[in-house]
């Protein structure tokens, strides 16, 4: 029941700011601090640290950010075997998070732009055995669609995070099991505004005809819309005081594949996310931020209570 993780691996520099700036404005921020993050990395933290078998498939740079970067998914207990050290620098992530726990995030891709289809055999060993493929977007789109095709062929469980948002080819909506835009991605895939209830279900919509089979959207703090082709569900948030929410959408989708590969049910899957979720942006920085097993259990017996 393992899952596997082919994407991204940066190290993020974060400043701690007072309000987002606006272009051509300076201002004096709180803190600093570096912490390792990038999507795909973050993802495969969520899902090590919420108790499954967890490979990465990935690059990092030859500098010191590289060696960083793998001793953290160690430290996390994901297995990096499938990431290559390669020439030149590792990917970054220049991130400003405000009083309110918004974020602005720009990110060099760094060892992230020459991951190739030279890295689909190593992927494809990281998959003997694995229940399900958690994809994202920065790393080049061929090389996602040829790592949805390896896991499609194998029967294995494909989550497409399509962020940050970019066109996506038509066989990756068919590749993919489920995809779990948030309103600003389900935008820029659809051309429609996600700023209300109807504004999600019609974007959601557009996604299943364009080829979606299933889709989970992230609505941050009002929860999340799933729709497949029989309709939609609306999801209610667990309720917490967010300090930063930076890679919230890494944790949703660390706790959704999780479940999934333990063999619970969609619905289900989709609580363990949005619990994961919630409690990541309690904390700082990404992969620090990602919850413990023990943690979600708890959040989603309170539910219940
Ligand atoms: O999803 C959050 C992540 O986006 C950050 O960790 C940053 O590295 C960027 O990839």
């Amino acid at each position: 029941m393992a899952v596997v993780v082919f994407g991204s691996i940066n190290m993020d520099l974060v400043v701690r700011t007072p309000r987002l700036p606006t272009p051509g404005e300076t201002l004096t921020g709180h803190t600093f601090f570096t912490a390792p993050g990038g999507k795909g990395a973050n993802q495969a933290v969520a899902c090590a640290r919420l108790g499954v078998p967890t490979r990465m498939v990935g690059r990092v740079g030859d500098d010191l950010f590289g060696e960083q970067l793998r001793a953290s998914l160690r430290s996390f207990g994901v297995q990096d075997d499938g990431v290559l050290t390669t020439p030149g620098p590792s990917g970054v992530a220049l991130i400003a998070v405000d009083d309110t726990a918004e974020n602005t995030i720009v990110i060099v891709p760094g060892a992230n732009g020459a991951v190739s289809i030279a890295d689909i055999p190593r992927l494809e060993r990281a998959l003997d055995g694995a229940r399900a493929l958690l994809l994202q977007l920065e790393v080049p789109i061929e090389t996602v669609v040829a790592a949805a095709r390896a896991a499609h062929t194998r029967g294995v469980t494909v989550i497409l995070d399509p962020a940050p948002a970019l066109p996506l080819p038509d066989e990756l909506y068919a590749l993919a099991d489920i995809i779990t835009p948030n309103e600003h991605e389900a935008t820029t895939l659809t051309g429609i505004a996600v700023h209300d209830d109807q504004g999600a279900i019609a974007a959601a919509r557009a996604l299943i005809a364009r080829g979606a089979r299933r889709v989970a959207l992230k609505l941050g703090a009002c929860g999340a819309l799933t729709a497949d082709a029989e309709g939609e569900q609306f999801w209610s948030p667990f309720t917490v005081t967010p300090v930063d929410t930076v890679a919230a959408g890494d944790a949703f989708n660390g706790g959704l594949a999780v479940a999934l590969s333990e063999g619970r049910s969609f619905d289900e899957a989709i609580r363990w996310g949005l619990a994961a979720g919630a409690l990541s942006v309690t904390r700082h920085g990404a992969q620090p931020s990602m919850p413990e097993r023990n943690e979600v259990l708890t959040l989603l017996a309170q539910e219940h209570l």
